[in-house]
């Protein structure tokens, strides 16, 4: 019997597309796997994704949905995480279980002999635990942000955390987050603990309770690499002893799908987008037309919600510094200004800023991401920092500037600025004076040059990773035969 993998992401962007490349490498590696999510993901990827339309032929590949609860399509934004969060615990958790159920009565869809769950998903594993099936926790997220989640109780201990309300310095050091005592300040700790008052605060608890799951796993996957995250993955083995780093996932993808294909003279295209959106590839025909390294990149990712002034202030720093740029403004992007059926968002912007960016700027509503920042026209990305963001940038040896929005943002782009030394930390700056002077620093003159040498340094690290023999590449190996040992 073959064994086989029930793959469930927790229903956004940005887990769905990492997680479903950890469900194709794992197909690739000859298990079954079965790839859930919600229905109104489930829709969106069949309108949108190429990869969905590719597995969805695959023999040995099966897609399953299930209802989320909700009714409220706006419910599915970034301010309403928990709300979709609870609806999934109370309403899905049900239905998981009898997809289990029914699986194992089921013609001509093996047995699950085993679950990867999004770690911010424990009421799929407790599901599982009780039906006596192996499971797996996967965290999208950066290391360094899940270390600083299991590190709370050492910052609450040391009297570091909550922010005392008299004393609003950002800037203070933190120490009792082990490893990180020579950089970490207040604000690189993740967006909530701002807010925090106390630890009954409900992101936090929600952050934590999720955190501390993931130990009732049988193991626990990263989608890092031990040269970049070394010692925070040491750190996190103390308490999760079976963690594999196998990314960069969507390198390794890249790698494994050629060498397949070249093996078995498949005339199947490797496109690895799990798209929920439409994206718009005529950038890529825009890019053709720049010059080499010329191109600043600007995209907040999936979820990040600005106002039309923080909008504005980007707008002018950008044509201000004389750069060109490509700019993905989603239709929800700006806060309150979202037109539906619009791919764009209406924008209340100066005329003589539109004429502007009209003679070396691009706009679109969502770009094919992967493609435009391995382009040689991109020389840095303007990035809100999400992990996914970062690891496709640290591939394709591209520095950031970072303007990170919430959650494991913040920590990420500490990390960018001061360990990885690859970009720059815009973090809680505003004003398009900030922008048009990071941008000038980040695409020329000695600051520049120093970025992209140590990104490019940083990529080749990424990739060695991922091949035969590198950390990642090895402990990939070792999940596979974890995951095959599990129809025993
Ligand atoms: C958030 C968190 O920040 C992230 O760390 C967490 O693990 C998941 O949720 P998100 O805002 O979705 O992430 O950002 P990111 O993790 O960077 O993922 C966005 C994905 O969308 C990337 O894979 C990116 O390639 C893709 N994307 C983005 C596009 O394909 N086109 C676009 O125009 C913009």
């Amino acid at each position: 019997m073959v064994a086989h993998v029930l793959v469930f992401p927790f229903p956004a962007q940005g887990h769905l597309n990492s997680m479903l490349k950890l469900a194709e490498l794992l197909s690739l590696s000859g298990l079954h796997i079965t790839f859930l999510t919600t229905d109104y993901h489930y829709h969106r990827l069949c309108l949108h994704s190429p990869t969905h339309a590719r597995l969805s032929r695959r023999p040995g590949f099966w897609f399953r949905s299930i209802s989320d609860g909700l009714t409220d399509q706006r419910l599915r934004s970034a301010d309403r995480i928990l709300e979709l969060y609870e609806s999934l615990t109370y309403n899905s958790s049900s239905l998981f279980r009898d997809l289990l159920i029914s699986n194992q009565n089921q013609d001509g869809w093996p047995r699950i002999t085993s679950l990867v769950v999004d770690g911010i998903m424990p009421f799929a594993m407790d599901v599982a635990n009780d039906l006596g099936i192996p499971t797996i926790a996967f965290r999208t997220s950066s290391p360094c942000s899940i270390w600083t989640y299991f590190s709370l109780p050492s910052l609450v201990q040391a009297g570091e955390f909550p922010f005392p309300a008299e004393e609003a310095d950002l800037d203070k050091r933190v120490y009792a987050v082990t490893g990180m005592e020579s950089f970490l300040r207040r604000r690189d700790l993740p967006g909530f603990f701002r807010q925090a008052r106390d630890i009954s605060h409900p992101f936090l608890d929600f952050v934590y309770a999720v955190t501390l799951s993931t130990t009732r796993a049988k193991a626990f996957i990263l989608n890092s690499l031990e040269a970049m995250d070394g010692t925070v993955l040491s750190h996190i083995r103390t308490v999760c002893p079976t963690t594999y780093a196998i990314g960069p996932l969507h390198s390794m993808l890249t790698s494994m799908s050629s060498h397949v294909l070249i093996n078995s003279q498949s005339d199947e295209r490797s496109t690895n987008s799990a798209t929920l959106r439409r994206e718009d590839r005529s950038c890529l025909t825009w890019l053709d037309n720049q010059p080499k390294g010329s191109v600043l990149y600007v995209s907040f990712g999936s979820f990040t919600v600005i106002t039309n002034e923080d909008l504005l202030e980007f707008w002018h720093g950008l044509v201000n510094s004389g750069q060109r740029f490509l700019w993905v403004i989603r239709s929800d992007l700006v806060n309150g200004v979202e037109k539906v059926g619009s791919p764009l968002p209406s924008l209340s912007v100066p005329p003589g800023v539109v004429e502007g960016t009209s003679e070396r700027g691009c706009l679109v509503a969502w770009a094919p991401q992967e493609d435009v920042l391995a382009h040689p026209s991109v020389g840095c990305f303007l990035t809100h920092s999400g992990w996914n963001s970062t690891l496709e940038s640290v591939v394709a040896g591209v520095p950031m500037i970072c303007w990170p929005f919430f959650v494991d943002q913040q920590i990420t782009s500490r990390y960018v600025s001061e360990v990885w030394k690859i970009g720059l930390d815009m973090k809680d700056m505003h004003g398009r004076e900030i922008v048009e002077r990071m941008v000038r620093d980040a695409m020329e003159g000695e600051k520049a040059q120093e970025l992209k040498r140590s990104a490019a340094a940083m990529a080749e690290k990424a990739k060695e990773s991922i091949r035969e023999g590198g950390s990642s590449y090895l402990n990939f190996q070792s999940l596979v035969h974890y995951l095959k040992s599990t129809d025993d």
